[in-house]
């Protein structure tokens, strides 16, 4: 039996056949959030994630590359390892099937199982299909045709390793009974019993002969055939605990406390893997978690839909912790759930920029203003019935939240964080701390709504932080906190009760930007604090009562226009209207427009335009080459063009331009008449992505 303070938590390991995508980062972030969340509350983490190197899809990807199959897994694996760290997750391992102490393992397992003859050697008959190199059952086929690639199949016999994986059948459908928790969430664990219930369990095949598939762990009693891609993969939960710490430690964290896997293996987990776990003896897990799959924008997301989402792309947009917040935000952990850029705006600007982004900034803005920068002690009550209810709700919310992730309800945590901003919200809308500032009389109240407001924001940086962990560290730096999220929480920061005053704050930029999608840029800007806007209206009557004045009503300063140079193919059109009230455009659309940075090779004037410049540039070395006509002749001489980096729309459809043809646009600031060419600070190569 494992330690009781222990928790350990795993995701599965993702096959090393491509690049990571949502789906990857989704159990990855899950995962670490339990994590930082159980490591805070005291107990005793061991996280684990990795890489599935082996088997046919693998093979195949390598083949594909004309590469060593090890040589493409080495290759690959820093990719996953990357976004990991970009992700700020905070596994405590990092298993890879291709290490060697994992083989031996998964070589001894067999061993073992081979010696009790829980492992025999069969004929197999199926239906093969030689080009996705598996076989199928007779149901599976469609009319003599492979259901998936739709070639002929054949009927094909050979000899494999089978385990009795069909003798554990009543024990695992009694041990999923007597644990409820044991397959979650509820409807998974009837899809698992009703199958096992109605239909009879059969053998395991757990070998492949090599002549068909030579990438694997050979069987240790058969050097012809190499162990099926899950058998080995499943051990990696059990393997890691001999060979990846300092000392093994295997009844410290087994039986793990939560394996999170997306539904599609939840079969394997459920079944494959609790019958393996019997056979050797070995406690079943607490929890098999499955979770829903990820569309976009209501498609399945496929490689040839050409709508993968790259959780990279995510973060340089949107930063990690936005993104790791829409992840569960977004849909009840266990169901399935649509990706869109645009539902993450949305989220990020209501949620992260209004919500905890604009909390933090005005209350620590009324500090500034109204007590030099010091959270003051508690005063007179302001105003009592909302006092009593923000202190009731912020007591009993570390215990909702810790049941919440006892039961992986991420979603729910959220929504239960959320309320107690959205009563702190309504409370410095109602108390009015800026009309209470005017009268010393009034002191004493403005005080206990500062204290009340800043010992919320206590308690949100700690039950934020599982989620949103630089969001929570910035938080409690600039509220004036030292807390050390690396250690285990005190439990009376946890307490409502527990005082919190004459601590100076350390007022800092905002924690999340707004993303405003304006006419002909999308600003990024940081959003102004609430309470400099309230200030300055403190006196206007008929402001609504709770209302959100910020951001709604914010408009960024107005840039100076960036213009597309030169006006190509529609000059009128694409001239900005700096007057007229543009349309909004998406942010979906906005992306459409590749701006890149491009190094400036030559440059001469078009004969017999004023305007007109011709300039050849790079963008990037060993790729190709642009000739841009730019509308900039009247601001630069071609000389002074030369060598400069500057910025270009890569995506454009060619154009002439005096019978020159035009393979994309500079950008440059101005109207009418250009001012200014947008060029880098910093040495930025050419080719490098722009947004
Ligand atoms: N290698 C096996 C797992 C072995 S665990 C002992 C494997 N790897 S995988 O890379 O193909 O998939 C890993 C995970 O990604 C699975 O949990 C799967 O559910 C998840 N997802 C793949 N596409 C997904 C979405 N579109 N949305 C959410 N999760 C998705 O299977």
């Amino acid at each position: 039996m494992s330690h009781p303070n222990s928790f350990y938590i795993t995701t599965p390991i993702y096959y090393v056949n491509d690049v990571p995508h949502i789906g990857h980062a989704y159990t990855t972030v899950a995962a670490d959030v339990l994590a930082r969340y159980w490591r805070l509350r005291g107990r005793d983490v061991f996280f684990l994630t990795g890489l599935d190197e082996h088997g046919q899809k693998v093979q195949q990807a390598a083949a594909k590359a004309g590469i060593d199959p090890q040589v493409h897994c080495d290759k690959l694996a820093p990719q996953f390892q990357d976004l990991w760290k970009r992700l700020n997750i905070s596994n405590n391992a990092f298993i890879r099937t291709t290490d060697i102490s994992h083989k031996s393992v998964v070589q001894q397992y067999l061993e073992d199982l081979f010696s009790k003859e829980l492992i025999y050697k069969d004929n197999y008959t199926g239906w093969y299909c030689t080009f996705d190199e598996r076989f199928w059952t007779e149901k599976d086929i469609e009319a003599g045709l492979c259901p998936d690639c739709k070639r002929p199949v054949e009927r094909i016999s050979e000899h494999n390793y089978f385990f009795k994986m069909g003798q554990y059948q009543n024990r695992l459908i009694e041990h999923i009974a007597q644990h409820p928790n044991f397959i979650r969430p509820e409807s998974r664990r009837n899809e698992i019993l009703g199958f096992l219930t109605t239909q009879k369990l059969g053998d395991l095949s757990i070998s492949r002969p090599k002549s068909r598939l030579s990438w694997g762990i050979e069987l240790p009693f058969d050097k012809d055939y190499v162990t099926y891609v899950w058998f080995d993969a499943l051990v990696n939960y059990v393997s890691a605990l001999e060979y990846l710490r300092a000392t093994p430690s295997r009844e410290q964290y087994w039986p793990a406390s939560v394996h999170l896997v997306g539904k599609d293996i939840l079969t394997t987990h459920a079944v494959y893997w609790s019958t393996m776990l019997m056979a050797l003896n070995l406690p079943l897990p607490e929890t098999i978690f499955a979770h829903g799959w990820w569309t976009v924008n209501g498609e399945k997301m496929s490689k040839s839909r050409g709508n993968v989402v790259d959780p990279n792309k995510m973060v340089d947009q949107f930063g990690a912790d936005a993104f790791r917040y829409f992840l569960f935000r977004e849909v009840p952990f266990g169901q399935d759930g649509d990706f869109s850029q645009s539902a993450m705006v949305t989220n990020i600007n209501s949620d992260l920029a209004n919500g905890i982004g604009n909390l933090l900034s005005r209350t620590l803005t009324m500090i500034e203003r109204f007590a030099n920068g010091t959270i003051p002690a508690l005063g007179t009550p302001a105003l009592p019935e909302l006092e009593a209810l923000i202190a009731a709700t912020a007591t009993t919310l570390p215990e909702r939240i810790d049941q919440g992730f006892t039961a992986l309800a991420f979603r729910e945590n959220l929504q239960a964080i959320w309320e107690l901003i959205g009563l702190c919200d309504e409370y410095i809308d109602k108390a009015a701390p800026w009309q209470l500032a005017k009268n010393p009389d009034n002191h004493p109240r403005l005080n206990t709504v500062l204290n009340t407001a800043s010992k919320a924001l206590r308690l949100l940086s700690v039950l934020m932080y599982p989620y949103m962990p630089q969001t929570a560290v910035q938080l409690a730096q600039q509220l004036g906190l030292s807390f050390d999220f690396s250690k285990p929480m005190p439990q009376t920061v946890y307490e409502w009760e527990t005082p919190l005053a004459e601590v100076k704050i350390c007022k800092g930029a905002g924690l999340f930007p707004r993303i405003s999608i304006g006419s002909e840029t999308i600003s990024v800007g940081l959003k102004e604090s609430a309470e400099v806007k309230e200030i300055d209206k403190e006196d206007k009557p008929g402001k609504p009562q709770g209302a959100k004045t910020v951001n709604d009503a914010t408009t960024p300063p107005q840039p100076t226009t960036v213009t597309l140079a030169p006006t190509t193919a529609t000059p009128k059109t694409s001239a900005p209207a700096a007057a007229a009230a543009p349309a909004q455009i998406t942010i979906d659309e906005f992306m459409k427009i590749q701006l890149k940075t491009a190094k400036v090779l030559t440059a001469e004037r078009v004969p017999k335009s004023e305007k007109l410049l011709k300039l050849q540039v790079s963008l990037g070395e060993g790729t190709e080459q642009r000739q841009i006509v730019a509308g900039i002749g009247k601001k630069y001489e071609p000389e002074v063009l030369i060598g400069k980096t500057i910025v270009i729309v890569a995506n454009l459809k060619p154009a002439k331009l005096m019978g020159i043809e035009s393979q994309g646009m500079v950008l440059a600031a101005g109207d009418s008449e250009v001012r200014g060419l947008i060029t880098l600070l910093e040495d930025v190569e050419p080719g490098t992505k722009v947004k």
